[in-house]
């Protein structure tokens, strides 16, 4: 009977979430899709600006992002954890320190993600801070090519710990023990406050909630 209340289910559920979520979230689909076959899903990708423009010009049914918008009126339900890590190649020479301090990581050479990045933000916040000064050899508009630069040789970088998810990048790459990291964030659902969830969407987020009960430890 369950079975079919939920095949009852149908229409179109319009994502949009910020660029960790995708190394997560479009497994996650799969069975979705295969619990409710009437359910088509668009999902949009974008960085913490690009998220706060679609929300603020109501183009989607529901949002993933990490920093809740200031100024716009949203509801929110806390989600996943998604800490940012400093991410080196696995030959750095403070690969195998304890406790570094973060003010060693100057004169690092660095690759930074694009203004608009709610994690350039936070890098950069957290670098003022404290004073640090790393030489930024590369701006990039992607986590997959910074992991791809860092491998490279190109210098470390600080990205969310989800970035870092198969086996291959584990081989690669590694997780510096820098002194005030991880930088603990979470993963939130947003929709805007006035807006009445589809019913779709709240199946959606249910669903999602559910699912990750599993992995709240596994990212920490
Ligand atoms: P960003 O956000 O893509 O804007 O840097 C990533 C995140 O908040 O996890």
């Amino acid at each position: 009977k369950v079975a079919n209340l939920k095949g009852l289910k149908r229409g179109q559920l319009r994502l949009a979430v910020i660029t960790t979520a995708k190394f997560f979230i479009p497994r996650l689909l799969g069975p979705f899709c295969q619990l409710y076959p009437g359910i088509d899903i668009s999902l949009k990708v974008t960085n913490h600006e690009g998220i706060i423009e679609r929300i603020a010009s109501n183009l989607d049914d529901l949002y993933i992002i990490t920093q809740i918008p200031e100024n716009i009126d949203v509801t929110y339900k806390q989600f996943l954890e998604n800490p940012l890590v400093v991410l080196a190649p696995i030959n750095h020479p403070l690969a195998n320190k304890k406790n570094i301090p973060i003010k060693d990581l100057s004169g690092e050479s660095f690759i930074m993600r694009e203004p608009g990045s709610g994690t350039r933000r936070a890098v950069q916040i957290l670098f003022d801070r404290y004073g640090v000064k790393v030489q930024v050899k590369l701006e990039l508009g992607s986590n997959e090519a910074i992991k791809q630069g860092i491998i490279g040789g190109l210098g470390i970088s600080i990205l969310s710990r989800h970035t870092l998810m198969s086996a291959a990048d584990k081989e690669e790459i590694t997780i510096l023990d820098v002194e005030n990291f991880p930088i603990r964030r979470n993963w939130y659902f947003v929709y805007p406050s006035g807006k009445q969830l589809s019913i779709v969407a709240s199946t959606y987020m249910d669903y999602l909630l559910d699912a990750v009960k599993p992995l709240h430890q596994e990212v920490q």
